[in-house]
Parts: structure tokens; C-alpha cells; sequence
């Protein structure tokens, strides 16, 4: 990840993380995001949010890179216009020197190359599909042209082979997502993201509602599936205390702009801002 000196970057200074090798695999340049909030009362006007402004960064082939900043600081909102799930209001982004245009474009060819697990993903669940037809759904996307039946035994196997993967029950694809806790369903939704094969995965808050083991788990998980699919790897988190443990850059938002980017080890050293040291002074400390 790299940041160029534009909105924001331009007070990284000595701290901005030296770019990695290789050509970005996604790069957004002058990235902004505003929404019309409407009035609320007969004669007042419509006001703007700006969700995001300005936003520059480069990611490498392979590289895992963290997002992060309080809440409401634009990290989910990022994340959609990366993934063209949403059109910017200025700016552009591309994937492997492609546009990537929502306006022009039904980004198939992006859904086929990506995975993301959303913020809250059960909510993205369907309760009456099993888990394997829920997580089957990107192959079906990917494929689009009716499937026979040697293809759907295949992804039958797909899709069990990556559910073992994420140390799900053997069972699990016949079953449906109320039955399972908060952290096989969190397992779930990475099985739905990664069955595909994708180079980039975007994580959003993957762990944030898990009890401490169950989030090292699949800390842990994430870390060796990256190693293994040389994925290359975007998680947004509110909690800079997990970075260490998948990421070893850092951008830290606030109030829709990049404030600070740096390796994890600089950043955790010599935070530059305010924010980023109160951010890392929140952290709760092993007694
Ligand atoms: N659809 C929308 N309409 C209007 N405002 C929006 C919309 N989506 C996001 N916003 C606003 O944009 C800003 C950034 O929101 P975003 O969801 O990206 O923050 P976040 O960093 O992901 O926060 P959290 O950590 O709580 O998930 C917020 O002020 C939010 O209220
Ligand atoms: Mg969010």
C-alpha cells in the first residue's frame, strides 16, 4: 500500500509506508464519497454528509493492509466504492489497471476476481437457504449460464472443501444459518467469499463481534488462507489491537480522509497523530 501525496497523504510525510513491489492490484485516486441527507423540517435545506473525500492508495499483488478508524470515519464506505458496489462521487478506482465503473459496467469480471465479507454478514444471509447454497452463491454468479450436473457436483465439492477449510461441521451445508453461533456464521461468510477463488479479499470488521478466542481462531485462519491462496488482503476494523496478527500495513481514517499510513511496526512505534496514538492507547492491556 502506498499513499500518494494527495487529500490527506500529504502530512504522511516520514512516515508514509515506502510502496511495495509490483504494479497495484487496486488503486483509487481522488476517491470521494457525499450523500444528500434531505430536510428534515419544511424550510430547511438539504444538507451533504461527506462519507469520503479525497482518498488516494495503492495495494500491491499480496500485500495485507488494514483500515482503520472510529466509527463513521468512511472504512465501509471505502471498501463499497473499491468494489464498485457503489459510485463514487469523484474519483476513480481500478483493479489490475482496470476501470472499475458501477455506471457502465456489471463488474462480473471484479465479482469473479474478489470476495468480500461484509459488516454484519448475517444479516446477508438468506434464513430459508442452506449454508451450502449460501455459499455456493458466487459461483453461481461467476458462472451465469445454467448448470449441469457434473458442474454442480463440482461445486457441491467446492463448496464442502472450503467449508472444511474454515473448520466448519461436516454437515454444514445442508443446514440452515440460524443454527450455527456468531463464529461459525463469521467462518461462513469468509467460506462464501474465498469458494470462488478470488485474488483480493475485502474483510469488513470480520472479528469485531467475537469473544477473544474464537477471534484468534480465525485470526489465525485468515492469516494461513492468505499464505495459502496468496490472496492479497483488505481488513476494515475499529479495533487496531488484531493488525499485528494479519496485517502489516496500516491507514487510518477519520472523518472520510486518510490521516496517517505506515507499516503496522511504524505505526505501533511512531504514530504520527493524535488520533492514531489515542486510537492505540484505547487498546486494552493484558494485565
Ligand atoms: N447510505 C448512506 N446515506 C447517507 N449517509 C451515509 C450512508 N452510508 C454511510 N453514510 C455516512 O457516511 C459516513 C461513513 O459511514 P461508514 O459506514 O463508511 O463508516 P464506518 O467507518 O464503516 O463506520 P462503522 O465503524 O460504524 O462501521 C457516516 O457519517 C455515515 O453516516
Ligand atoms: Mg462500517
Amino acid at each position: 500500500m502506498s499513499t500518494s501525496p494527495g487529500a490527506g497523504a500529504g502530512s504522511l510525510g516520514g512516515a508514509q509506508a515506502t510502496p511495495s513491489s509490483g504494479a497495484a492490484l487496486i488503486a483509487a485516486t481522488g476517491l470521494s464519497k457525499h450523500y444528500r441527507v434531505p430536510p428534515s423540517r419544511v424550510f430547511q435545506r438539504a444538507s451533504r454528509t461527506i462519507a469520503l473525500e479525497g482518498i488516494d492508495l495503492s495495494i500491491a499483488r499480496g500485500e495485507s493492509v488494514a483500515v482503520v478508524g472510529e466509527s463513521g470515519s468512511g472504512k465501509s464506505t471505502l471498501l463499497r466504492l473499491l468494489l464498485g458496489l457503489s459510485r463514487p462521487s469523484s474519483g476513480s478506482v481500478s483493479f489490475d489497471g482496470r476501470p472499475v465503473d458501477p455506471a457502465r459496467d456489471d463488474l462480473l469480471w471484479l465479482r469473479r476476481r474478489t470476495g468480500i465479507v461484509f459488516q454484519d454478514p448475517y444479516s446477508s444471509f438468506d434464513p430459508r437457504r442452506t449454508i451450502g447454497q449460501t455459499v455456493a452463491e458466487p459461483l453461481m454468479a461467476s458462472v451465469r449460464n445454467g448448470s449441469s450436473g457434473p458442474r454442480e457436483l463440482g461445486q457441491r465439492e467446492t463448496v464442502r472443501a472450503i467449508l472444511d477449510r474454515l473448520e466448519l461441521p461436516r454437515d454444514a451445508a445442508d443446514r440452515y444459518p440460524q443454527e450455527f453461533s456468531g463464529g461459525q456464521r463469521q467462518r461462513i461468510a469468509v467460506a462464501r467469499a474465498l469458494v470462488h477463488g478470488p485474488e483480493l479479499l475485502l474483510a469488513d470488521e470480520p472479528v469485531s463481534a467475537l469473544d477473544v478466542l474464537v477471534r484468534g481462531r480465525l485470526l489465525g485462519l485468515l492469516a494461513e488462507l492468505r499464505r495459502e491462496l496468496g490472496l492479497t488482503l483488505v481488513t476494515v476494523t475499529h479495533d487496531l489491537g488484531i493488525v499485528p496478527r494479519i496485517a502489516e500495513r496500516i491507514i487510518v481514517m477519520r472523518a472520510g480522509r486518510i490521516i496517517e499510513a505506515g507499516t503496522t511496526e511504524q505505526i505501533f512505534a511512531e504514530p504520527r497523530e493524535d488520533y492514531t496514538r489515542e486510537l492505540i492507547a484505547a487498546l486494552p492491556r493484558l494485565p
